[in-house]
């Protein structure tokens, strides 16, 4: 991540149904990216809903509604699944709002000025629920290669986008910049399908009527509509501010699946309006139930909001963040949130709260003892925020959460080792204190290094320390050893950070 202020995107999401927690999942991971960079300077977080196209026209006719009012419906769900997992955006854009469709056309003018767009017939297969076409060649059994749905035939006369044309502009751009498309494997195989040929895009559709008019019939082709979204909520081409300041993306997010249109289409259309490409495009994994992506098929997905009630937002992105580096695939199981939720989180983390808060409570009042000015911890750890932030600006999410359990681990061995309630029982005050300010002090800067990832339970933390504000101040000049305010009074809470769960037994 660079010093400049910091962009991410996520893909937008399909409203044509409800979403499942492979929905929540990207969403969480610019969430932390987020709120990190927030802790460094400015940030931008943009998602928002892709509402135009035949799979949303088909589930609003199946649904008995007109589009507009369809999606209208549906798009609150999806704010909710963001407001339930403190996904932090600053801006969700609807590809139906006019800002967005007044900014799509002009840019489909742009790029027909720019002689990248021109008429030409098309007839070819085409998967309506992956909005794509397919050539014969690449059909399964007659079917569509990704989701082995049935295809249909088109044939219309359409316009193009000439993205043949940046073949060789893209084969340069991948190998001046080999980590500009990441992890390795979605690079690889992006660079390999521009090596193999590009056909020229497809970008507009007769027949479909869900979707943005283009001045002389048919709607714009509803991929570049949507792609359009990260240029058209910052205002471009509207003189807004917000544009010159945040474009290009510092990273854009997005599943492996959609690889394809990010990182070649997305880059050509670009620079046919003149625009730089994003610093960075992260592919991450998919979450997988019995080995099939959740999602692909109707019955298997994962219901977030029923996720949430159970185990708390925040064990849930805890889990998603822990379990797996972000760019490979995990599988997913309420047992492995459940095992995570009681080990990690309610052994290690709520424990070592619990423990402090009660014997600061039953040996000072409640009260926080007076500043020590070092501490071997202190020592050891000095650089805890660093590496943290190190981590994420490398999206290394999950390494940068092993780092702040090694640090837990170490405050959970000083407890076990120093043996507090001895020092208590011999009367020695002053060394008794310097382990409690130890473990307060320790406590404060979790809170801190644990607000991207769980921005309730870190609040709850900074709270029972009975420090005022949310901990989302900058980490240079926070997790630096002393910022504890000595007689301080602590607020231990009484429930549990993370109450012990229970397996549900399935007779
Ligand atoms: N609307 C398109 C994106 C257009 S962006 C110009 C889309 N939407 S989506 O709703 O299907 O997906 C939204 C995000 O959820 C994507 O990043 C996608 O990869 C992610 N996930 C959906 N299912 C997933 C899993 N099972 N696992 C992990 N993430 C997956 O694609």
């Amino acid at each position: 991540m660079s010093q400049r202020a910091f962009y991410v995107t996520t893909p937008i999401y399909y409203i044509n149904g409800n979403p499942h927690i492979g929905h929540a999942y990207t969403s969480i991971v610019a969430d932390v990216l987020t709120r990190y960079a927030r802790t460094r300077g400015l940030a931008f977080f943009l998602t928002g809903s892709d509402e135009h196209g035949s799979k949303v026209a088909d589930a609003a006719a199946a649904a008995g509604l007109p589009p507009q009012q369809f999606v209208d419906e549906l798009v609150d769900v999806w704010k909710a699944l963001c407001a339930r997992y403190d996904v932090s955006y600053d801006d969700f854009i609807r590809t139906t709002e006019v800002r967005h469709m007044t900014a799509v056309v002009a840019a489909f003018e742009k790029l027909k000025a720019h002689g990248d767009v021109y008429l030409g017939a098309y007839e070819g297969w085409y998967c309506v629920y992956d909005e794509t076409f397919w050539l014969e060649s690449k059909l399964v059994g007659g079917r569509c290669p990704e989701c082995g749905r049935e295809v249909q035939w088109l044939s219309e006369r359409n316009w193009f986008f000439a993205l043949s044309k940046y073949r060789d502009r893209l084969l340069a751009h991948y190998r001046a910049n080999p980590r500009w498309v990441r992890p390795e494997r979605a690079y690889n195989e992006m660079i390999a399908t521009i090596e193999g040929g590009l056909d020229d895009l497809c970008i507009s559709r007769t027949k479909l009527e869900w979707g943005i008019p283009l001045p002389d019939g048919g709607v714009i082709y509803v991929w570049l509509d949507a792609l359009l979204n990260y240029i058209t909520a910052l205002g471009w081409q509207r003189g807004d501010p917000k544009f010159a300041t945040f474009w290009p993306p510092t990273v854009q997010l997005i599943g492996k699946e959609i690889a394809r249109f990010h990182t070649i289409i997305w880059p050509a259309v670009l620079w046919a309006l003149d625009l730089p490409e994003p610093e960075l495009v992260f592919a991450h994994g998919w979450i997988t139930l019995e080995g099939e992506k959740i999602g692909k098929s109707r019955g298997n997905a994962v219901d977030p909001f029923a996720l949430a009630d159970r185990f708390g937002s925040d064990a849930i992105r805890y889990f998603l963040v822990r379990e797996a580096p972000l760019g490979s695939d995990f599988s997913f199981s309420e047992e492995k949130v459940r095992l995570r939720h009681n080990g990690d989180l309610g052994n290690d983390l709520g424990n070592l709260v619990r423990r402090t808060l009660a014997m600061l409570e039953k040996y000072r009042d409640g009260r926080v003892p007076a500043k020590t000015s070092t501490s071997p911890l202190a020592t050891r750890f000095a650089d805890l925020g660093q590496r943290v932030g190190k981590h994420i600006e490398a999206l290394e999410l999950r390494e940068a959460l092993e780092a702040i359990w090694e640090f837990i681990a170490a405050l959970n061995r000083s407890i076990d080792d120093r043996k507090p309630w001895v020092l208590y029982g011999a009367g020695e005050a002053r060394q008794l204190d310097v382990v409690l300010y130890d473990l307060c002090e320790g406590l404060r800067w979790l809170a801190h290094v644990l607000t991207p990832f769980m921005p309730g339970k870190a609040a709850a933390i900074h709270a029972q320390l009975g420090l005022p504000d949310a901990p989302t101040g900058d980490w240079q000049t926070e997790i630096v050893w002393g910022g504890m305010p000595a007689n301080t009074l602590t607020r231990p809470a009484i429930e549990p950070l993370f109450p012990r769960l229970e397996a549900i037994s399935i007779d």
